[in-house]
C-alpha cells in the first residue's frame, strides 16, 4: 500500500460528541466533522449515557456521509477503520465500535481499536489546517486534560507508562464544578475562561501537595474552597441539577471574575509545579498538551512560557482538535497501522476503563 493511497476513516463515540473524519497516509486531514450534543445534555447538567448513545446512533450515518461528500471519497476508498474502543460510556462507544467493525468488515480493510486518550495525547502532532502530520519522536511526555482526564504519560516505543493521575476530579471537572456553583452553565470551562479575562487574580489558591510525595493532581478542594468565596461574594452556590445558567455572563460582577481568575490560576499552577516535579525526575524533551483543558486561553500561555524555561519543546493541540475529534482518532490508528500494532483488531469490545499504560 502506498502512504499517498492510504485513507483513515476515524470514528469517535465515547461521550458526547459524534465525530468522523478521513486523514491521508501523511497524517493530513481530508476532513474531520464532529457533531456535539451539548444541546441535548445542557438542561441535565452533565451528559445522560442513554441520551448520548441514542445520540450517537442517529447521528453518526449521517455525518459518515458528509465526511465522505467532504473528501470527494466513497466508501470504498477507505483503507484501513479506525473507532475509539475506550475509555469512555459503554453504551456511546459500541455505536461507533460497531459501526466501524463493520465497515472493515465490508470493506474487507483493517480494523484498529483505539484508546482515546492516545488520540489525545497524539493530538499536538497534527496539523490542525490540514497539512501532514508533525513526526512524532521516539520519547514524549504527554499531558491530557480533560473533562474526564487528568493525566501526565511517557511514551516510548514500546511502551507508555504513567507518570501521574488526578487523585479525585479531573482539571476540566473542577472548571465545570466551579462554573456550575457560579451559575454559568455546563460544561462552564469556556465560560471560567472568558470571565477570567475581565479579571484580576489576587487572593491565590494553595497548590495541594501528598504527604506521600506523589505528583498525582487533586483538584477536589479547590471546589470546596470556590464555593466558600462564592459565599464570601455573597452569592448562592446553584445546586448541581439542573445545570442551565443562572447568570448572564455580561452581568458578572467584578468580584466574580476575580475570584474565575484565581480559580483558574490555581488549577494552572497546580499543573505547573506537577510538570516541574516530573521533568526533574523524568527529563523529557518534548511534552505534548491535549484535552478540552488545552483550549484554555492560561494553560496556552503559561505551559509554552515553562517549557521555554526549561528547554522543553511544548507541543499545543491546534485549537479545533482540543476537544474530542474523530482527526486523532484515525491518527493513533494511522500510528498503529504503519507499526503493525492493531491491538485486538475486530475482536476489541467497548471498555469504560482502559488504562492507557496497559497499551503496547
Ligand atoms: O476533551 P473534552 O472535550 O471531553 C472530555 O473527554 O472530557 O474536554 C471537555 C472539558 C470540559 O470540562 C470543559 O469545561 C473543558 O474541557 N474546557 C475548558 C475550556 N474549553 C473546554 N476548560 C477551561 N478553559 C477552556 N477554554
Ligand atoms: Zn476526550
Amino acid at each position: 500500500m502506498k502512504s499517498d493511497e492510504t485513507l483513515v476513516l476515524g470514528l469517535e463515540t465515547s461521550c458526547d460528541e459524534t465525530a468522523v473524519a478521513l486523514l491521508d497516509g501523511a497524517g493530513g486531514a481530508r476532513t474531520s466533522r464532529v457533531s456535539s450534543q451539548e444541546e441535548a445534555h445542557r438542561r441535565f447538567g452533565g451528559v445522560v449515557p442513554e441520551i448520548a448513545a441514542r445520540a450517537h446512533l442517529e447521528n453518526l450515518p449521517l455525518l459518515l456521509d458528509v465526511a465522505l461528500a467532504d473528501a470527494g471519497a466513497s466508501l470504498a476508498d477507505v483503507t484501513a477503520v479506525a473507532a475509539t474502543a475506550g475509555p469512555g460510556l459503554v453504551g456511546a462507544l459500541l455505536v461507533g465500535l460497531s459501526e466501524g467493525k463493520g465497515l472493515a468488515l465490508g470493506l474487507s480493510v483493517p480494523f484498529v481499536p483505539v484508546n482515546h486518550i492516545e488520540g489525545h495525547a497524539l493530538s499536538p502532532f497534527l496539523d490542525g489546517a490540514g497539512g501532514p502530520a508533525f513526526p512524532v519522536p521516539e520519547t514524549f511526555a504527554a499531558l491530557v486534560v480533560s473533562g474526564g482526564h487528568t493525566h501526565v504519560f511517557r511514551f516510548e516505543a514500546e511502551r507508555i507508562e504513567r507518570l501521574a493521575r488526578t487523585r479525585d476530579d479531573a482539571a476540566g471537572e473542577a472548571f465545570d464544578k466551579v462554573a456550575k456553583m457560579a451559575g454559568l452553565g455546563y460544561p462552564g470551562g469556556p465560560a471560567v475562561d472568558r470571565l477570567a479575562r475581565r479579571g484580576r487574580a489576587a487572593r491565590p489558591f494553595p497548590v495541594p501537595h501528598f504527604k506521600d510525595g506523589s505528583p498525582d493532581f487533586s483538584f477536589s478542594g479547590l471546589k470546596t474552597a470556590a464555593r466558600e468565596r462564592l459565599l464570601e461574594l455573597g452569592r448562592v452556590p446553584a445546586p448541581g441539577f439542573p445545570g442551565g445558567p443562572s447568570l448572564r455572563e455580561e452581568d458578572a460582577p467584578q468580584g466574580l471574575c476575580d475570584l474565575m481568575a484565581d480559580v483558574e490560576e490555581a488549577i494552572v499552577a497546580q499543573l505547573l509545579h506537577r510538570l516541574s516535579r516530573i521533568h526533574e525526575a523524568e527529563l523529557f524533551e518534548v511534552l505534548t498538551v491535549s484535552g478540552g483543558v488545552a483550549a484554555n486561553t492560561l494553560v496556552r500561555e503559561r505551559i509554552p512560557a515553562w517549557g521555554r524555561s526549561r528547554g522543553v519543546d511544548v507541543r499545543l493541540a491546534p485549537r479545533g482538535l482540543t476537544g474530542d475529534n474523530a482527526m486523532m482518532i484515525a491518527f493513533a490508528g494511522l500510528r498503529r497501522l504503519l507499526t503493525g500494532r492493531l491491538g485486538e483488531g475486530l475482536g476489541a469490545v467497548a471498555r469504560s476503563r482502559w488504562p492507557l499504560e496497559t497499551l503496547r
